[in-house]
């Protein structure tokens, strides 16, 4: 059974980004093969990794409703689409949710892609998702448990109990969660005293593990800008080292 890394936080904190570092991460600590999932419809994690996604599984789903070729059942065609959408990199396959459900009913469509994930779980070490804000794509792809939540903010105070809140998501959808921690992200250095007792603050009334601070780093925004792949960070970049100390605790059990 492979673990699950899942992300969860409110638009724009930096979920993406910390999914690129995990999979650097994994990749480089050899803890693979890893599934990457980029379950945002808005679908960017490919461009921190310089891929290129031709296929999408809201596509194969959509394709699904439609006529089979012959000789080929539903789930076999699934199987073999999503086969086929799967990027393929060095320790990873990158695999895009792509836009959400249209008008319609999808029930049958997502029956097929619950069981085509189920097989395809098993290939991996890890399945690291990189959510929206919300988490409806998990029960989707089937995953029932999450064994690594991590739950990414700024560094503000409202933005730490909107993070808490979001995190909370995932009981409704019944996903048991294993172990969960914060990351405050985009932390101005130095770290003023008082915004440091203000995270502190917020952070302890949440009653989340802090995995972490992470610092606002201008080397990842120039790797953005030119597009160059987040894998390609130099280890030495503070947030890369800040980052791998975190997942270093975090992902120890
Ligand atoms: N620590 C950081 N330092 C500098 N820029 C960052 C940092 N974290 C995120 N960003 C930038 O903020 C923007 C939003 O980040 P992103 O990871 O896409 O957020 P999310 O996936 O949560 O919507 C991106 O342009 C990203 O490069
Ligand atoms: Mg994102």
């Amino acid at each position: 059974m492979p673990k699950v890394i899942a992300m969860a936080g409110k638009g724009g904190v930096g979920k993406t980004t910390i999914s690129a570092l995990i999979l650097k991460y994994l990749t480089e600590k050899n803890m693979t093969p890893v599934l990457a999932v980029d379950a945002d419809s808005n679908a960017n994690l490919n461009e921190l990794l310089a891929l290129d996604v031709n296929l999408t599984i809201g596509q194969i789903r959509k394709e699904l409703k439609g006529d089979m070729p012959p000789n080929m059942t539903r789930d076999q065609y699934m199987e073999m689409k999503v086969h086929q959408s799967l990027v393929e990199a060095k320790g990873f396959d990158l695999m895009a949710m792509g836009q959400p459900d249209g008008p319609g009913c999808y029930c049958a469509a997502n029956q097929h892609l619950a069981m085509t994930m189920d097989h395809l779980a098993d290939n991996y070490k890890y399945i690291l998702v990189d959510n929206e804000a919300g988490m409806e794509h998990l029960s989707r792809m089937n995953l029932r448990q999450i064994d690594y939540l991590i739950v990414v903010s700024d560094p503000s105070a409202r933005g730490i109990l909107t993070a808490k809140r979001i995190a909370e998501l995932t009981g409704p959808l019944a996903i048991e969660v294993k172990k969960k921690c914060l990351i405050v992200n985009r932390v101005p250095e130095p770290t003023g005293k008082e915004l440091m007792a203000k995270i502190n603050e917020a952070v302890e009334s949440t009653g989340m593990p802090l995995g972490g601070l992470l610092p606002a780093s201008t080397e990842l925004v120039e790797q953005e800008i030119i597009g160059g792949s987040y894998l390609l960070l130099d280890n030495q970049v503070e947030m890369v080292k800040k980052a791998f100390a975190i997942f270093d605790e975090f992902f120890a059990d």
